[in-house]
């Protein structure tokens, strides 16, 4: 299957098309086997819990095409995981895991001309999505509910890439509450942090950085990405939080900074202490590692690097996780699965 004709190096973060999506219904207490389409219009009664109530939820994951040319995908089932947390807290029909992962697999498989060549730094961004589908006033869950899996190339989320962006400090807003639904990944926390992210853009930087919504006291997370500091004496260190997403990059690279001596701890960050930072960067799929290159708080900004210039423990972390997502690196924590070849016949079934 020969490569889809896109300009791989100059991707950004953007929406194309791609050959197919897979789309699984729950109906009558079951899921059904799943169906790839090329249909990228779904049908809704207008009256479906996930516009209204916002049963809504999704994930989002990485495919890479390795040296071999062997295309892979990460951490999937993680990914598969959150969801079901997520749903449990919104009341939805969970995803099983299983489902979840052959989903990922299928539809990456059947879209493999738009995962981006290797060494192209771009990645095919897959986006699991989960709808209640029940058309309904009252206030309840759906009984009803739609599954799909779509697919993009994307470039690097944050325009520049591998380079500093600059950050402010967000203190009269929240994304979450304190035991709100901070924690899992629902479109109205993206939804609620949309103005505060477009002023900051206004203003010149690339996004912002949150408080935690009860004290205003401590580090958050960033509009789209968790956020982690290196202390002068060259530890990781990053928000301990009831309101901010787990982000699966984060945990690997708390994996990664303990094999790399970064003595890894997750806990409160007062805001105080990001002047004292050596380095700080953002983490999460779509943003992978940017590091930040200056955080403004009121009338004081704390610069970590120059534009040019990541600082050291922030490259050498992109440089290890990115390894190993793109199998340049051996993956003793087996967080990358080859995506097999189904035949052609097999792909389109049921
Ligand atoms: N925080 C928020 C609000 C996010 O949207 C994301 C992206 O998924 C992350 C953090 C990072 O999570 P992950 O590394 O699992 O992509
Ligand atoms: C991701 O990183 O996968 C996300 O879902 C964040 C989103 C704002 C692109």
């Amino acid at each position: 299957m020969s490569k889809a004709q896109l300009d791989w190096a100059n991707l950004g973060f953007a929406f194309h098309r791609t050959d197919y999506n897979i789309r699984y219904t729950w109906r009558d207490g079951a899921w059904d086997e799943g169906v790839l389409t090329s249909d990228d219009i779904i049908p809704l009664p207008m009256a479906a819990t996930c516009l209204h109530y916002g049963q809504e939820c999704f994930e989002g994951l990485k495919a890479f095409e390795t040296k071999s040319g062997d295309v892979v995908v990460f951490r999937v089932e993680e990914n598969a995981r959150r969801m079901i947390h997520t749903c449990e807290r919104i009341m939805m029909e969970t995803v099983p895991e299983e489902m979840f992962v052959d989903a990922v697999l299928r539809v990456v498989d059947a879209n493999r001309r738009f995962v981006p060549p290797y060494g192209t730094g771009a990645a095919l961004y897959i986006r699991p999505l989960l709808l209640g589908t029940t058309a309904a006033v009252a206030l309840q869950p759906a009984i009803d509910y739609l599954f799909l899996v779509f697919t993009t190339p994307v470039g690097p989320y944050f325009k520049a890439g591998f380079k500093p962006v600059h950050l402010i400090v967000e203190d009269t807003a929240d994304r979450a509450a304190p035991k709100g639904v901070g924690n899992i990944k629902v479109g109205g926390n993206y939804a609620a942090g949309m103005r505060a992210s477009m002023n900051a853009k206004k203003l010149g930087f690339a996004d912002v950085l949150y408080l935690d919504p009860r004290e205003k006291r401590y580090v958050d997370e960033a509009g789209p990405a968790n956020f982690f500091g290196i202390t002068r004496d060259g530890q990781y260190v990053t928000p301990d939080s009831e309101s901010i997403l787990p982000s699966i990059t984060n945990k690997s690279l708390i994996t990664l900074a303990e094999g790399m001596e970064l003595r890894p701890e997750r806990r409160l960050i007062e805001i105080e202490e990001v002047f004292d930072f050596a380095e700080a960067g953002c983490c999460g799929t779509a943003a992978v590692i940017t590091p930040i290159g200056s955080i403004t708080y009121r009338n004081r900004k704390m610069v970590y690097c120059a534009e040019d210039e990541p600082g050291r423990i922030c490259t050498e972390l992109y440089e290890a996780l990115t390894a190993i997502q793109i199998g340049d690196a051996p993956d003793p924590f087996g967080w990358v699965r080859v995506v097999p070849e189904l035949q052609e016949a097999t792909r389109r079934s049921p």
